[in-house]
């Protein structure tokens, strides 16, 4: 960790001197170092006036997929879900996230039944009676990032499938309770683990979440299979989601050959995931994005 002399400007951007700021701050972090835990470099904890800029575009985000609740329907394509993303995106100043990401050809990822993440949006997947779907929206907004997801059952769901969806929502509010500062993600991640193998479902163990706000996808990658006591040490000022993906069945899962892109069960039974964009505050957590 890179220091300011005790009477230079702090690293947080504050304007005062480093000894009347985060001097302390600082000190705790590395004692906790020393022990032998993981924490956040200053790269990562965000100043007061980037969680502004980060929460004028988690509203968009946030918009947007209200809009995506109110149209969502049976006899539409996912193309028209993306349509509906970059529209209202645009119209409110921002750019959906995902498109052109690494190659990603869409605005917004559509993950339906067997579909783990990752979907792509398309003409030719028309949602029917019964489906799930994730729909997962990401907005750059001036360089600023928020990226949630949320779950939608089309018409009359499976009462197997309903249950899912409602536990992989419980999963992340159980996990939500463990974030506070000083404590570990992976508090976090064993809450939403064990909730989920309590309901006789797992967690998908290969693909998680991730530090978010001046890049999409920030340090550090985010488990929700970690044990308490371990990752990263949860500081004020560190933004990450909450994103575990939640298997009916078995945890494996594989990537579409043909696209490169969508993850898919391997035993083939339903996922579904909501995912939230989380800010550590100075006595909890306040949820950015939804
Ligand atoms: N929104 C996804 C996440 O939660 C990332 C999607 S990357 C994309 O991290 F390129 F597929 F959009
Ligand atoms: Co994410």
């Amino acid at each position: 960790m890179k220091k300011p002399g005790r009477n230079d400007a702090c690293w947080c951007g504050s304007g005062k001197k480093y000894k009347k700021c985060h001097i302390e701050f600082d000190e705790r972090i590395e004692e906790i170092e020393a022990q032998g835990h993981i924490v956040p470099d200053h790269s990562i904890i965000k100043t007061k006036e980037q969680i502004e800029k980060i929460k004028e575009s988690a509203k968009i985000n946030i918009a947007v997929l209200d809009y995506v609740a109110e149209h969502i329907r049976a006899g539409i394509s996912t193309a028209e879900i993306d349509r509906w993303v970059y529209d209202v995106t645009t119209k409110m100043g921002g750019i959906p996230a995902p498109l052109n990401y690494e190659g990603f050809p869409k605005s917004v990822c559509t993950s339906l039944n067997d579909e783990v993440c990752h979907g792509i949006p398309s003409e030719d997947i028309i949602l029917k009676d019964g489906d799930i779907i994730n729909v997962d929206v990401s907005t750059n907004l001036n360089g600023y990032y928020s990226d949630s997801s949320r779950m939608f059952c089309i018409g009359d769901v499976s009462p197997e499938k309903r249950a899912l969806v409602k536990a992989a929502k419980q999963a992340l509010q159980e996990g939500l309770k463990e974030v506070k500062p000083w404590g570990f993600l992976g508090d976090m991640g064993q809450a939403v683990n064990d909730f989920v193998q309590s309901k006789g479902y797992s967690v998908v163990r290969n693909i998680g979440g991730h530090g978010i706000g001046l890049e999409f996808h920030e340090e550090p990658w985010v488990s929700y299979v970690s044990k308490r006591g371990t990752e990263m040490l949860m500081v004020p000022g560190f933004i990450f989601t909450i994103e575990p993906m939640i298997n009916m069945g078995r945890p494996e899962i594989y990537t579409d050959e043909e696209n490169g892109w969508t993850i898919y069960t391997q035993d083939g039974l339903p996922s579904a995931q909501w995912e939230i964009q989380v800010l550590v505050t100075e006595d909890g957590y306040e949820i950015i994005s939804y």
